[in-house]
């Protein structure tokens, strides 16, 4: 088997973080998840419309068990969780494995933005399908507008690679998508550079 056609092996769950911990969504995170994805405001940028209590009740189950890449088009969903609390959730989803590409997203709770969590939960996101789970590429697709998810990429060192003008019809209205990529090759140049200077 060659290293492309080859499986990704399960990611190593838990991860820690300084202050976060990213671990399998569950039974008895509904409420936590709730809090933020009920938000009209939260869901506004993302292609997924706010969350009730019994909506909420399938988004966990339908989550629970992805937690490995394993055929085309899996994904990972973590909660991220500070103090035990569900502050937000993120993902990583493959489209076709032999293309070694890896798709991530974060929300976080607007409770606890603007601390760089978002940033900190993504990084290590992105250490995963790096390291763990031998993507080539990992990239995000967003809507311009959503500056504050768009600083989190910019901030990953992640390149702006395009601006999609109305490529999509989104919540009622034309939308644009930008997206945002970086290789495996640069991740591990930035990592290297970090621990040069340290
Ligand atoms: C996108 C989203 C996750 C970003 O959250 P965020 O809190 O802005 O991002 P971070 O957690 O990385 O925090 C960054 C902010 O904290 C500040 N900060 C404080 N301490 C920090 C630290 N230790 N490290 C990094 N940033 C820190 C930064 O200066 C930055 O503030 P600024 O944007 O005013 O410059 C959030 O806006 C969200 O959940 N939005 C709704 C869902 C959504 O749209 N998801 C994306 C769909 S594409």
């Amino acid at each position: 088997m060659t290293e492309t056609s080859a499986l990704p092996r399960p990611p190593r769950l838990p991860r820690h973080t300084d202050r976060l911990v990213l671990r399998p969504l569950r039974h008895g995170d509904e409420a936590d998840v709730l809090a933020y994805r009920r938000r009209a405001d939260v869901c506004r940028y993302m292609p997924a419309s706010p969350l009730d209590d019994i909506s909420v009740r399938t988004f966990i189950a339908d989550r629970t068990g992805a937690t490995k890449i394993a055929a085309d088009n899996d994904f990972i969903a973590l909660a991220v969780t500070h103090h035990d609390h569900v502050i937000g959730d993120v993902m990583i989803r493959a489209g076709q494995l032999a293309d070694r590409q890896a798709e991530i997203g974060w929300v976080l709770n607007p409770g606890y933005q603007g601390r760089g969590f978002a940033t900190e939960a993504a990084r290590e996101l992105i250490e995963v399908a790096f390291s763990e789970l031998r993507m080539h590429r990992a990239w995000a697709q967003l809507d311009p507008r959503n500056v504050a998810s768009a600083r989190v990429c910019e901030r990953l060192g992640m390149r702006q690679e395009a601006h999609l003008r109305h490529d999509i019809w989104f919540k009622g209205e034309w939308g644009d998508t930008a997206i945002y990529a970086m290789l495996a090759d640069e991740w591990r140049d930035r990592g290297q550079l970090r621990s040069r200077r340290s």
